[in-house]
C-alpha cells in the first residue's frame, strides 16, 4: 500500500482526489500497488465530500505520519506551498506539484533538496496540463541536441485569440466572456500579460538544456494590446496570432520570450484553438514533434498529477534522473533575435515605410480603410526600429 497526501482540495486537488479513487483499478495495476489518499490538507471544512473522512487542517498530521510516502502539493502560489514542499522532503517523503510558480521560482533549490535527501520531486502538471511534456522531454526525447522549443502555453489566453479571430470580438469583450465562463480569473492579469506563460517556458527550457532558466529574465509581452485590425490583416495572409512562449539556441544566440506570433498554416500550432495547449520541440535528429492537449481543468491536469504519483510510487527509494543545475542560463538580448515582422502603420505612412523596407510582404484587407500592414523580411528588433526610423507603427509582431 502506497499512502498519498495531498495539500490543498481546490480544483485540481479535488480532482486528483477522484482521479486516484475513481481510476483505482488503473492507477494501482500502473503501480503494481494499491494507491491510497490517506490524507487531504485543506483550511475549509467539506461536509458530505466523500474525502471528508481524511480531511485535516494540519499540516504535522501529514509529516508525522511516516506512513504516507507520497505528497501532491496542488495549493498555488508560493507560500506556504514552498515551506510544506521542503518540509516534506526533509521528512523522506517524494513531492509532486502542479504548481509552475513554485517550480519556476524554487525548482532549483527543491530539485537539489531532494536529491540530497533521496527522494524525488516532479512537476508534470506545472506545465501544459494535461499533457505529458516533460516526462517525455525526460525519458523519450533523449537523443536530440534541441534548437527550438515553442508553444500555446496558456489556455486563458489562446481561448480570447481564438474568440476575437473567429468572431471579429474586441479583446475587452471576449476577456469579460472568459471571465464568465469561468475560462479567465477576475484577475486575469497573470494570463493575459504572460505571466503564466513566462513560468511554464522557463521550466521547459530549464528541463530540455539542463541548466536553470530565470523567469525573471524571459523577455514578457502578453496579448493585451492584439486589436481587431491586427486580426483582420492577420486572416487576409491566411494566419493566426497565438501567444507563444519561446526558446531558441541559434549560433548568435540563446533567446527566450513570450509575445504574440503570427503563425501560418503550414504551423502545426497554427490549429491549435480554444483552451488547448500545445508545445512543439526542433531537434536535430528528430525534426518536429508536437504535444497537444488540455493545458488547463481539474481532470485533464489531475491526471497528469496522478501520473507523477505512480512515477514516484513504482521508483520509491531511487533518485529519478530528473530536472536540472544552478548553472544558469545566460539570455541573449531578443532584440537580436530574427523573424520576419507584421507591422501595421497609417496609410500616409505606406510610401516611407516601403522605402525603407525591400522585399516587403504587403498585405490586402479591403474592409480596412486608412491603415495597411505589411509582412517584412526575416530581421532583428533593433533592425527593424533603426528602418522604421521616423514612423510610430500601429503594432508590431512577430511572426514564426
Ligand atoms: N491559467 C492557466 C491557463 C491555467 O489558462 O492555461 C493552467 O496553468
Amino acid at each position: 500500500m502506497i499512502n498519498v497526501a495531498i495539500l490543498g482540495y481546490g480544483v485540481v486537488g479535488s480532482g486528483v482526489y477522484k482521479v486516484i479513487t475513481e481510476n483505482n483499478d488503473v492507477v494501482s495495476k500502473n503501480v503494481g500497488d494499491e494507491i491510497k489518499v490517506s490524507r487531504v490538507l485543506d483550511l475549509r471544512e467539506f461536509p458530505g465530500d466523500p474525502a471528508e473522512e481524511v480531511l485535516t487542517h494540519d499540516y504535522d498530521d501529514i509529516l508525522n505520519d511516516d506512513s504516507i510516502d507520497i505528497v501532491v502539493e496542488v495549493m498555488g502560489g508560493l507560500e506556504p506551498a514552498n515551506t510544506f514542499v521542503r518540509k516534506a522532503i526533509e521528512k523522506g517523503k517524494s513531492v509532486c506539484t502542479s504548481n509552475k510558480a513554485l517550480v519556476a521560482a524554487f525548482g532549483t533549490e527543491i530539485l537539489d533538496l531532494a536529491r540530497a535527501k533521496g527522494v524525488n520531486f516532479l512537476f508534470e502538471a506545472s506545465v501544459g496540463g494535461g499533457i505529458p511534456v516533460l516526462r517525455a522531454i525526460n525519458e523519450s526525447l533523449t537523443a536530440d541536441h534541441f534548437d527550438k522549443i515553442y508553444g500555446i502555453l496558456n489556455g486563458t489566453t489562446n481561448y480570447i485569440l481564438t474568440k476575437m479571430s473567429e468572431e471579429g470580438l474586441s479583446f475587452d469583450t471576449v476577456l469579460k466572456d472568459a471571465q464568465e465562463r469561468g475560462y479567465a480569473e477576475r484577475n486575469p492579469e497573470a494570463d493575459i500579460e504572460g505571466y503564466d506563460a513566462c513560468r511554464k517556458i522557463a521550466i521547459l527550457t530549464s528541463l530540455v538544456y539542463g541548466r536553470f532558466t530565470d523567469y525573471e529574465e524571459i523577455s514578457t509581452e502578453g496579448i493585451t494590446k492584439i486589436t481587431n485590425n491586427d486580426m483582420i490583416f492577420a486572416k487576409a495572409a491566411e494566419m493566426e496570432i497565438k501567444l507563444f512562449g519561446l526558446t531558441e539556441k541559434n549560433e548568435k544566440g540563446f533567446y527566450s520570450m513570450v509575445a504574440p506570433f503570427l503563425v501560418g498554416k503550414e504551423d502545426p500550432l497554427y490549429a491549435v484553438n480554444g483552451v488547448y495547449n500545445a508545445v512543439n520541440l526542433h531537434g536535430d535528429m528528430l525534426e518536429d514533434v508536437m504535444f497537444y492537449g488540455q493545458g488547463a481543468g481539474s481532470l485533464p491536469t489531475a491526471s497528469a498529477v496522478v501520473g507523477d504519483v505512480v512515477e514516484l510510487a513504482k521508483n520509491k527509494g531511487k533518485v529519478l534522473p530528473f530536472g536540472w543545475t544552478a548553472d544558469k542560463i545566460t539570455l541573449s538580448d531578443i532584440n537580436e533575435y530574427e523573424t520576419a515582422f507584421f507591422v501595421r502603420v497609417n496609410s500616409g505612412d505606406a510610401a516611407s515605410f516601403k522605402n525603407s523596407f525591400e522585399n516587403v510582404k504587403m498585405i490586402e484587407a479591403p474592409e480596412i480603410t486608412g491603415e495597411v500592414a505589411f509582412i517584412t523580411e526575416k530581421m532583428s528588433r533593433n533592425v527593424l526600429d533603426a528602418r522604421l526610423r521616423d514612423i510610430e507603427p500601429l503594432q508590431v509582431i512577430r511572426v514564426n
